[in-house]
Protein backbone atom coordinates (compact mmCIF):
# COMPACT_ATOMS: atom_id res chain seq x y z
CA UNK A 1 0.00 0.00 0.00
CA UNK A 2 1.24 3.00 -1.14
CA UNK A 3 1.46 6.41 0.92
CA UNK A 4 -0.45 9.37 -0.65
CA UNK A 5 2.76 11.26 -1.45
CA UNK A 6 3.85 8.14 -3.02
CA UNK A 7 0.61 7.95 -4.71
CA UNK A 8 0.65 11.50 -6.03
CA UNK A 9 4.79 11.21 -7.17
CA UNK A 10 3.00 7.95 -9.33
CA UNK A 11 0.45 10.60 -10.83
CA UNK A 12 2.64 13.35 -11.15
CA UNK A 13 5.02 11.33 -13.29
CA UNK A 14 1.78 10.21 -15.30
CA UNK A 15 0.85 13.62 -16.04
CA UNK A 16 4.70 14.51 -17.04
CA UNK A 17 4.67 11.91 -19.63
CA UNK A 18 1.12 13.04 -20.86
CA UNK A 19 1.68 15.64 -24.10
CA UNK A 20 -1.12 17.76 -25.45
CA UNK A 21 -1.76 18.14 -28.85
CA UNK A 22 -0.38 21.60 -29.76
CA UNK A 23 -2.72 22.90 -32.58
CA UNK A 24 -4.70 24.90 -32.53
CA UNK A 25 -3.19 26.44 -30.02
CA UNK A 26 -5.73 28.82 -29.08
CA UNK A 27 -8.06 25.20 -28.34
CA UNK A 28 -4.90 23.54 -26.42
CA UNK A 29 -2.43 25.81 -24.23
CA UNK A 30 -5.52 26.79 -21.63
CA UNK A 31 -5.61 23.11 -21.36
CA UNK A 32 -2.12 22.56 -20.59
CA UNK A 33 -2.26 26.23 -18.41
CA UNK A 34 -5.25 24.87 -15.92
CA UNK A 35 -3.81 21.25 -15.21
CA UNK A 36 0.15 22.49 -15.15
CA UNK A 37 -1.51 24.88 -12.13
CA UNK A 38 -1.89 22.18 -10.26
CA UNK A 39 -3.86 21.90 -7.35
CA UNK A 40 -4.68 19.36 -4.82
CA UNK A 41 -5.11 16.35 -7.29
CA UNK A 42 -7.30 14.89 -4.40
CA UNK A 43 -9.77 13.19 -6.86
CA UNK A 44 -7.20 11.39 -9.15
CA UNK A 45 -5.20 10.57 -5.76
CA UNK A 46 -8.53 8.83 -4.60
CA UNK A 47 -9.12 6.92 -7.68
CA UNK A 48 -5.23 5.46 -7.41
CA UNK A 49 -5.90 4.68 -3.84
CA UNK A 50 -9.08 2.44 -3.77
CA UNK A 51 -7.46 0.96 -6.77
CA UNK A 52 -4.48 0.58 -4.09
CA UNK A 53 -6.52 -1.31 -1.56
CA UNK A 54 -6.78 -4.54 -3.93
CA UNK A 55 -3.36 -4.05 -6.34
CA UNK A 56 0.05 -2.72 -6.22
CA UNK A 57 0.63 -2.01 -10.11
CA UNK A 58 -1.41 1.31 -9.44
CA UNK A 59 -0.40 3.00 -12.82
CA UNK A 60 -3.07 0.62 -14.10
CA UNK A 61 -5.56 2.86 -12.51
CA UNK A 62 -3.44 6.09 -13.62
CA UNK A 63 -5.82 6.88 -16.72
CA UNK A 64 -9.14 6.98 -15.11
CA UNK A 65 -7.49 8.66 -12.54
CA UNK A 66 -6.69 11.60 -15.27
CA UNK A 67 -10.44 11.21 -16.56
CA UNK A 68 -10.90 12.63 -13.38
CA UNK A 69 -8.32 15.03 -13.35
CA UNK A 70 -9.15 16.55 -16.58
CA UNK A 71 -13.09 16.42 -15.95
CA UNK A 72 -12.36 18.39 -12.55
CA UNK A 73 -10.59 21.10 -14.35
CA UNK A 74 -12.93 21.50 -16.98
CA UNK A 75 -15.79 22.04 -14.30
CA UNK A 76 -13.50 24.79 -13.00
CA UNK A 77 -12.98 27.01 -16.12
CA UNK A 78 -16.49 26.84 -16.51
CA UNK A 79 -17.31 27.40 -13.26
CA UNK A 80 -14.95 29.97 -12.90
CA UNK A 81 -16.71 31.69 -16.17
CA UNK A 82 -20.28 31.18 -14.33
CA UNK A 83 -18.86 32.50 -11.03
CA UNK A 84 -17.51 35.29 -12.13
CA UNK A 85 -14.25 34.26 -10.79
CA UNK A 86 -11.26 35.94 -11.93
CA UNK A 87 -8.77 33.86 -9.65
CA UNK A 88 -8.03 30.42 -9.69
CA UNK A 89 -4.97 28.84 -8.06
CA UNK A 90 -3.73 32.12 -7.68
CA UNK A 91 -3.39 32.52 -11.32
CA UNK A 92 -5.46 34.70 -13.69
CA UNK A 93 -8.63 32.14 -14.72
CA UNK A 94 -8.93 30.43 -17.89
CA UNK A 95 -11.57 33.09 -18.72
CA UNK A 96 -9.71 35.92 -17.38
CA UNK A 97 -6.01 34.84 -19.00
CA UNK A 98 -8.07 34.53 -22.64
CA UNK A 99 -11.41 35.37 -22.77
CA UNK A 100 -14.93 33.60 -22.42
CA UNK A 101 -14.46 31.84 -25.99
CA UNK A 102 -11.52 30.43 -24.86
CA UNK A 103 -12.81 29.11 -21.77
CA UNK A 104 -15.78 27.04 -23.08
CA UNK A 105 -14.50 25.98 -26.21
CA UNK A 106 -11.25 24.28 -23.89
CA UNK A 107 -13.53 23.37 -21.48
CA UNK A 108 -16.03 21.44 -23.88
CA UNK A 109 -12.38 19.53 -25.72
CA UNK A 110 -11.71 18.98 -21.51
CA UNK A 111 -14.72 17.36 -21.30
CA UNK A 112 -14.27 14.96 -24.32
CA UNK A 113 -10.64 14.21 -23.45
CA UNK A 114 -12.02 12.91 -20.20
CA UNK A 115 -14.19 9.88 -21.69
CA UNK A 116 -10.94 9.87 -23.79
CA UNK A 117 -8.74 8.44 -21.23
CA UNK A 118 -11.43 5.18 -20.56
CA UNK A 119 -10.47 4.27 -23.96
CA UNK A 120 -7.58 2.57 -22.05
CA UNK A 121 -9.87 -0.09 -20.42
CA UNK A 122 -11.74 -2.08 -23.48
CA UNK A 123 -13.11 -4.35 -20.90
CA UNK A 124 -14.13 -2.16 -18.50
CA UNK A 125 -15.32 0.68 -20.81
CA UNK A 126 -18.85 0.35 -20.24
CA UNK A 127 -18.99 0.20 -16.69
CA UNK A 128 -17.07 3.27 -16.72
CA UNK A 129 -18.73 5.07 -18.58
CA UNK A 130 -21.71 4.56 -17.42
CA UNK A 131 -20.51 5.69 -13.46
CA UNK A 132 -18.84 8.86 -15.27
CA UNK A 133 -21.76 9.82 -18.21
CA UNK A 134 -24.27 9.56 -14.26
CA UNK A 135 -21.80 11.68 -13.07
CA UNK A 136 -20.86 14.44 -14.67
CA UNK A 137 -24.65 14.88 -15.45
CA UNK A 138 -25.19 15.21 -11.68
CA UNK A 139 -22.16 17.75 -11.54
CA UNK A 140 -24.32 19.79 -14.61
CA UNK A 141 -27.29 19.28 -12.43
CA UNK A 142 -25.72 20.60 -9.43
CA UNK A 143 -24.29 23.67 -10.96
CA UNK A 144 -27.38 24.61 -12.17
CA UNK A 145 -28.96 24.52 -8.92
CA UNK A 146 -26.01 26.46 -7.01
CA UNK A 147 -26.86 28.94 -9.80
CA UNK A 148 -30.82 29.05 -9.19
CA UNK A 149 -30.02 29.73 -5.37
CA UNK A 150 -28.38 33.07 -6.28
CA UNK A 151 -31.42 34.18 -7.34
CA UNK A 152 -33.65 32.50 -4.47
CA UNK A 153 -33.85 34.36 -0.98
CA UNK A 154 -33.66 31.29 1.45
CA UNK A 155 -33.84 27.49 -0.19
CA UNK A 156 -33.88 25.16 2.41
CA UNK A 157 -30.61 24.10 4.09
CA UNK A 158 -31.81 20.22 2.67
CA UNK A 159 -31.41 21.64 -0.49
CA UNK A 160 -28.30 23.18 -0.20
CA UNK A 161 -26.91 19.56 0.99
CA UNK A 162 -28.94 18.30 -2.08
CA UNK A 163 -26.77 21.39 -4.56
CA UNK A 164 -23.58 20.30 -3.05
CA UNK A 165 -23.66 16.37 -3.17
CA UNK A 166 -24.61 16.99 -6.93
CA UNK A 167 -21.76 19.66 -7.89
CA UNK A 168 -19.33 18.36 -5.65
CA UNK A 169 -19.35 15.17 -4.08
CA UNK A 170 -20.72 12.44 -6.61
CA UNK A 171 -17.42 13.11 -8.71
CA UNK A 172 -15.21 12.22 -5.46
CA UNK A 173 -17.11 9.04 -5.08
CA UNK A 174 -16.87 8.42 -8.77
CA UNK A 175 -13.22 8.44 -8.00
CA UNK A 176 -13.39 6.77 -5.50
CA UNK A 177 -15.38 3.45 -7.19
CA UNK A 178 -13.53 4.01 -10.80
CA UNK A 179 -10.65 2.84 -8.60
CA UNK A 180 -12.71 -0.40 -7.22
CA UNK A 181 -13.94 -1.22 -10.46
CA UNK A 182 -11.07 -1.40 -12.36
CA UNK A 183 -9.48 -3.38 -9.38
CA UNK A 184 -12.31 -5.60 -9.91
CA UNK A 185 -13.26 -5.13 -6.21
CA UNK A 186 -16.63 -6.29 -5.03
CA UNK A 187 -19.47 -4.41 -5.73
CA UNK A 188 -20.67 -4.11 -2.15
CA UNK A 189 -16.78 -2.88 -1.44
CA UNK A 190 -17.39 -0.31 -4.57
CA UNK A 191 -19.91 0.93 -3.37
CA UNK A 192 -19.12 1.57 0.45
CA UNK A 193 -16.09 3.77 -1.16
CA UNK A 194 -18.83 5.51 -3.43
CA UNK A 195 -20.79 6.17 -0.32
CA UNK A 196 -16.84 6.75 1.76
CA UNK A 197 -16.25 9.65 -1.25
CA UNK A 198 -19.87 11.32 -1.46
CA UNK A 199 -20.17 11.90 2.47
CA UNK A 200 -16.34 13.22 2.24
CA UNK A 201 -17.68 15.22 -0.56
CA UNK A 202 -20.57 16.86 1.51
CA UNK A 203 -18.05 17.78 3.68
CA UNK A 204 -15.34 19.48 1.79
CA UNK A 205 -17.45 21.77 0.06
CA UNK A 206 -18.89 22.87 3.23
CA UNK A 207 -15.47 23.59 4.31
CA UNK A 208 -14.93 25.19 0.74
CA UNK A 209 -17.68 27.31 1.46
CA UNK A 210 -15.56 28.43 5.29
CA UNK A 211 -12.30 28.76 3.18
CA UNK A 212 -14.25 31.02 0.98
CA UNK A 213 -15.34 33.43 3.66
CA UNK A 214 -13.06 33.02 5.94
CA UNK A 215 -9.41 31.79 4.21
CA UNK A 216 -6.64 33.62 3.72
CA UNK A 217 -6.24 34.57 -0.29
CA UNK A 218 -2.80 33.52 -0.42
CA UNK A 219 -3.81 30.10 0.54
CA UNK A 220 -7.28 29.31 -1.15
CA UNK A 221 -5.66 30.89 -4.44
CA UNK A 222 -8.92 32.18 -4.42
CA UNK A 223 -10.52 35.78 -4.04
CA UNK A 224 -11.52 35.82 0.00
CA UNK A 225 -15.73 36.74 -0.29
CA UNK A 226 -15.85 35.60 -4.08
CA UNK A 227 -19.45 33.57 -2.09
CA UNK A 228 -20.60 36.35 -1.08
CA UNK A 229 -20.18 39.10 -3.47
CA UNK A 230 -22.24 36.25 -6.15
CA UNK A 231 -24.85 35.85 -3.14
CA UNK A 232 -23.98 32.50 -3.07
CA UNK A 233 -26.38 30.24 -0.89
CA UNK A 234 -24.16 28.56 1.11
CA UNK A 235 -24.57 27.00 4.52
CA UNK A 236 -22.94 29.95 5.67
CA UNK A 237 -25.52 31.78 4.85
CA UNK A 238 -28.78 29.85 4.89
CA UNK A 239 -27.50 28.56 8.71
CA UNK A 240 -26.89 32.45 9.78
CA UNK A 241 -30.47 33.13 9.39
CA UNK A 242 -31.46 30.50 11.33
CA UNK A 243 -28.91 31.39 14.27
CA UNK A 244 -29.25 35.77 13.65
CA UNK A 245 -31.84 37.89 15.51
CA UNK A 246 -34.79 38.57 13.37
CA UNK A 247 -33.30 42.04 13.19
CA UNK A 248 -30.07 41.03 11.67
CA UNK A 249 -31.32 38.31 9.66
CA UNK A 250 -33.52 40.47 7.73
CA UNK A 251 -30.02 42.77 7.49
CA UNK A 252 -28.15 40.01 5.86
CA UNK A 253 -31.29 39.20 3.49
CA UNK A 254 -31.13 43.02 2.46
CA UNK A 255 -27.38 42.95 2.04
CA UNK A 256 -28.15 40.03 -0.50
CA UNK A 257 -30.48 41.82 -2.27
CA UNK A 258 -28.84 45.24 -2.27
CA UNK A 259 -25.70 46.49 -4.65
CA UNK A 260 -25.39 49.84 -2.66
CA UNK A 261 -22.51 48.94 -0.60
CA UNK A 262 -18.41 48.39 -2.37
CA UNK A 263 -17.42 44.89 -2.77
CA UNK A 264 -15.29 45.22 0.44
CA UNK A 265 -17.74 46.91 2.59
CA UNK A 266 -20.30 44.11 1.59
CA UNK A 267 -18.07 41.45 2.35
CA UNK A 268 -16.94 43.02 5.61
CA UNK A 269 -20.73 43.55 5.93
CA UNK A 270 -21.55 40.01 5.67
CA UNK A 271 -18.85 38.24 7.13
CA UNK A 272 -19.37 40.13 10.06
CA UNK A 273 -22.55 38.77 10.42
CA UNK A 274 -21.79 35.58 10.14
CA UNK A 275 -19.27 35.72 13.10
CA UNK A 276 -22.10 37.15 15.06
CA UNK A 277 -24.20 34.13 13.88
CA UNK A 278 -21.07 31.92 15.33
CA UNK A 279 -21.66 29.86 12.57
CA UNK A 280 -18.68 28.25 11.45
CA UNK A 281 -19.01 26.74 15.07
CA UNK A 282 -22.40 25.06 12.97
CA UNK A 283 -20.47 24.57 10.17
CA UNK A 284 -17.69 22.33 11.50
CA UNK A 285 -20.39 20.38 13.49
CA UNK A 286 -22.04 19.41 10.05
CA UNK A 287 -18.23 18.76 8.82
CA UNK A 288 -17.68 16.01 11.53
CA UNK A 289 -21.32 14.42 11.06
CA UNK A 290 -20.27 13.80 7.29
CA UNK A 291 -17.02 12.80 8.13
CA UNK A 292 -18.05 10.77 10.54
CA UNK A 293 -20.89 8.83 8.30
CA UNK A 294 -17.91 8.80 5.52
CA UNK A 295 -16.14 6.79 7.61
CA UNK A 296 -18.72 4.32 8.49
CA UNK A 297 -18.85 3.57 5.36
CA UNK A 298 -14.97 2.72 5.02
CA UNK A 299 -15.31 0.63 8.34
CA UNK A 300 -17.63 -0.94 6.26
CA UNK A 301 -14.93 -1.92 3.06
CA UNK A 302 -14.05 -5.37 3.47
CA UNK A 303 -10.17 -5.28 3.09
CA UNK A 304 -7.12 -5.23 6.04
CA UNK A 305 -7.69 -2.05 8.33
CA UNK A 306 -4.29 -1.44 7.95
CA UNK A 307 -4.40 -0.85 4.23
CA UNK A 308 -7.56 2.20 4.72
CA UNK A 309 -5.63 3.78 7.00
CA UNK A 310 -3.99 5.58 4.38
CA UNK A 311 -7.55 6.53 3.23
CA UNK A 312 -8.64 7.60 6.94
CA UNK A 313 -5.66 9.67 7.14
CA UNK A 314 -5.75 11.41 3.67
CA UNK A 315 -9.69 12.29 4.65
CA UNK A 316 -9.40 13.69 8.08
CA UNK A 317 -6.06 16.18 6.70
CA UNK A 318 -8.31 16.98 3.52
CA UNK A 319 -11.72 18.39 6.08
CA UNK A 320 -8.64 19.78 8.32
CA UNK A 321 -7.17 22.06 5.91
CA UNK A 322 -6.69 25.51 5.14
CA UNK A 323 -6.06 25.71 1.54
C1 LIG B 1 -12.49 23.14 -6.12
O1 LIG B 1 -11.98 21.87 -5.96
C2 LIG B 1 -13.92 23.03 -6.48
C3 LIG B 1 -14.73 22.33 -5.49
C4 LIG B 1 -15.45 21.32 -5.79
C5 LIG B 1 -14.75 22.79 -4.11
P1 LIG B 1 -10.55 21.62 -5.31
O2 LIG B 1 -10.49 22.34 -4.00
O3 LIG B 1 -10.29 20.17 -5.30
O4 LIG B 1 -9.60 22.35 -6.36
P2 LIG B 1 -8.07 22.06 -6.72
O5 LIG B 1 -8.08 21.05 -7.82
O6 LIG B 1 -7.38 21.57 -5.50
O7 LIG B 1 -7.55 23.38 -7.20
C1 LIG C 1 -17.43 24.18 -7.62
O1 LIG C 1 -18.01 24.79 -6.57
C2 LIG C 1 -18.09 22.94 -8.09
C3 LIG C 1 -17.67 22.62 -9.46
C4 LIG C 1 -16.70 23.19 -10.08
C5 LIG C 1 -18.42 21.61 -10.17
P1 LIG C 1 -17.39 26.23 -6.21
O2 LIG C 1 -17.86 27.25 -7.17
O3 LIG C 1 -17.62 26.47 -4.76
O4 LIG C 1 -15.82 25.97 -6.44
P2 LIG C 1 -14.70 27.07 -6.28
O5 LIG C 1 -14.86 27.65 -4.90
O6 LIG C 1 -14.92 28.07 -7.36
O7 LIG C 1 -13.41 26.32 -6.41
MG1 LIG D 1 -16.65 28.77 -8.15
MG1 LIG E 1 -19.48 27.51 -8.46
MG1 LIG F 1 -16.21 27.49 -3.49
Amino acid sequence: MLSFKELAAVFNDYLGGYSYPSEPSGLYKPVEYIMSLGGKRIRPLLCLASYNLYHNNVMKAADAAMAVEVFHNFSLVHDDLMDNADIRRGKASVHKKYDDNTAILSGDVMLIMSYQCFEKYPEKFYELNRLFSKTAIEVCEGQRMDMDFENMERPPIDDYIKMISLKTSVLIACALQMGAVIASAPSKDAEHLYEFGKNIGIAFQVQDDLLDSFGKDAMIGKKVGGDILQRKKTYLYLKSLDLLSQEQAIRLKNLYSEQTLSDAEHIHEVKTLFKAAHVDVHAQELKLVYQQLAMSHLDAVDVEESKKQVLRSFAENLLDRSY
